[in-house]
């Protein structure tokens, strides 16, 4: 980072807490912003793209909140005064298609020289990628990271009172910055972060590197986040992390996930619990009985199997066997039979040999997922798996990953007829995209319902009856 320009820019600031810090430059570029509307004679706007997982969501709806405090309009359009990319780096695909759209950007600020450019998330971690970025996009305005994404303000300041490139990343998070702004995407359901990082290292992965240690937020602060939220008419939380059931760790008080979700439990007005991601090896009974127990926890896990090999689950350090994974599924069952389990799995991880992939197909047979995210094997650069040469050859691989894709479709398929019927209750999210007479729903095990209704049922929980099944939704109709 430029330090005059950092300097410069503290000394108009006389906050005390890193939040109320924040607040000030947010209005010290409000003024800024207010000049250049005045001047252009209309309103700044400010875009924000996100790449990736619900982790990024999230924090793109807090620096969507930063922007809007900041004096922009927010709009959906790339042709805005300010963009920013919030990127994700876990596999190969998503790192191209961050740099073919800001390849696009960059053509469209040769005719709007003002325009702010902006990239952060997880591939910015990658000192690599901040390289390429410097050298061959100097278009680009602001380098920041996954840590300090609730400094945008600060940093939006620093570019534009100084005219440079900011480029600020920091190899940990320092500390958790609460309440701030944030423009939530839909106005009855919310992420809530309860911990940051991930301290498990499948060798696969590059989400330690880029997300950092494991640390969980303090109980009492996610509970008064959750009330101010319901307050504000949110009925449904998701609960983010890389791995909530280790959840708790390095806090001063003695608290688990389950015993997070008790205390969540008493939220009033809060109607339903949603969380991501479990880590099957630490995945208790207290859980599981907590979440038996609950009124509010959805009928849903998502639990990433992986692989379904014990010689690759190893390999992949996942701390499980495929014994392990279909004992839980059974003791979850056990406690939850209409409970819906999703999954992930990757596809030609090196070492998978044809016998190795037979044993994730058995085990799709077996545990009949709900529906699954599937991934082909992608090499992260500074990952041990990135140093493993014996990776299968392509075709294989593609053939592998189009059976697997078709077993899982027969699992669902056979397991979404089973609700036609019955009456559930199902959240009201929005208008159906294809027909505009219709809603679209959410039942508590996370399936789409399609049910004629208008606009001012959206954000209620309903109780909707399953007419028919279209494998991976359904339609019905309000009782
Ligand atoms: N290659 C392919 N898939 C990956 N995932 C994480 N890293 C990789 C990788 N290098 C998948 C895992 C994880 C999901 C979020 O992304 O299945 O659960
Ligand atoms: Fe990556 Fe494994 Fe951590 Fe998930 S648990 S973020 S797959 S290292």
């Amino acid at each position: 980072m430029n330090k005059d320009t950092l300097k410069k820019s503290n000394t108009d600031i006389t906050a005390v807490s890193e939040s109320e810090k924040q607040r000030e430059f947010m209005s010290l570029v409000r003024g800024l912003t207010s000049d250049t509307a005045k001047r252009k004679d209309r309103d700044l706007t400010a875009c924000v793209v996100t790449f990736g997982c619900q982790m990024n969501e999230r924090d793109s709806e807090k620096l969507k909140g930063i922007l809007k405090e900041c004096g922009y309009n927010l709009t959906e359009n790339e042709d805005a005064d300010l963009v920013i990319f919030n990127t994700c780096t876990v596999r190969e695909n998503a790192n191209d298609r961050l740099y073919g759209r800001l390849g696009a950007l960059g053509k469209l600020k040769k005719d709007k020289p003002d325009m702010i450019v902006g990239i952060c998330g997880c591939m910015t971690q990658e000192a690599d990628e901040v390289e390429k970025l410097e050298k061959s996009y100097p278009f680009v305005d602001l380098i920041f990271g996954t840590f300090n994404v609730y400094k945008l303000a600060e940093i939006l300041y620093s570019r534009l009172v100084s005219g440079s490139r900011i480029t600020d990343i920091w190899q940990e998070s320092r500390e958790f910055v609460e309440l701030l702004p944030t423009e939530r995407k839909y106005p009855f359901k919310s992420g809530v972060n309860i911990m940051y990082g991930c301290d498990n290292f499948c060798t696969y992965c590059i989400v330690p590197y880029v997300r950092g240690r494991e640390k969980s937020r303090r109980p009492e602060d996610i509970v008064d986040e959750i009330k101010r939220l319901t307050d504000d008419g949110v009925v449904e939380v998701m609960l983010l992390g890389q791995n909530v059931n280790s959840y708790g760790k390095g806090l001063e008080e003695d608290i688990s996930f389950a015993g997070l979700l008790k205390e969540l439990e008493e939220v009033e007005g809060l109607k339903r619990i949603r969380f991501m991601t479990s880590h099957p090896k630490d995945l208790s009974d207290e859980l599981i009985e907590t979440m038996a127990a609950s009124e509010k926890i959805c009928d849903h896990i998502h639990l990433p199997l992986q692989s379904g090999s014990s010689r690759i689950l190893k390999r992949m350090n996942r701390g499980y066997t495929k014994a392990d994974y279909l004992e839980l599924i059974r003791k979850i069952r056990d406690k939850m039979p209409d409970i819906s389990v999703t999954t992930d799995i990757i596809v030609g991880f090196p070492g998978e040999t044809n016998e190795d992939f037979e044993e994730t197909i058995d085990v799709v047979r077996k545990v009949g997922f709900d529906s699954a995210y599937t991934f082909i094997y992608s090499k992260r650069r500074g990952t041990p798996a990135a140093k493993f040469d014996d990776l299968p050859e392509k075709q294989e691989t593609d053939k592998r990953f189009n059976k697997l894709l078709e077993e899982i479709r027969m699992a669902s398929g056979e397991k979404s007829g089973n609700l036609v019927g019955k009456t559930m209750e199902v959240l009201a999210e929005g208008v159906n995209t294809h027909n505009e007479s219709l809603l679209t729903g959410r039942l508590s095990n996370n399936m789409l319902v399609h049910f004629p209704g208008s606009k001012e049922r959206i954000g209620k929980i309903l109780k909707i009856k399953i007419t028919e099944s279209k494998g991976f939704y359904y339609f019905g109709t309000e009782v």
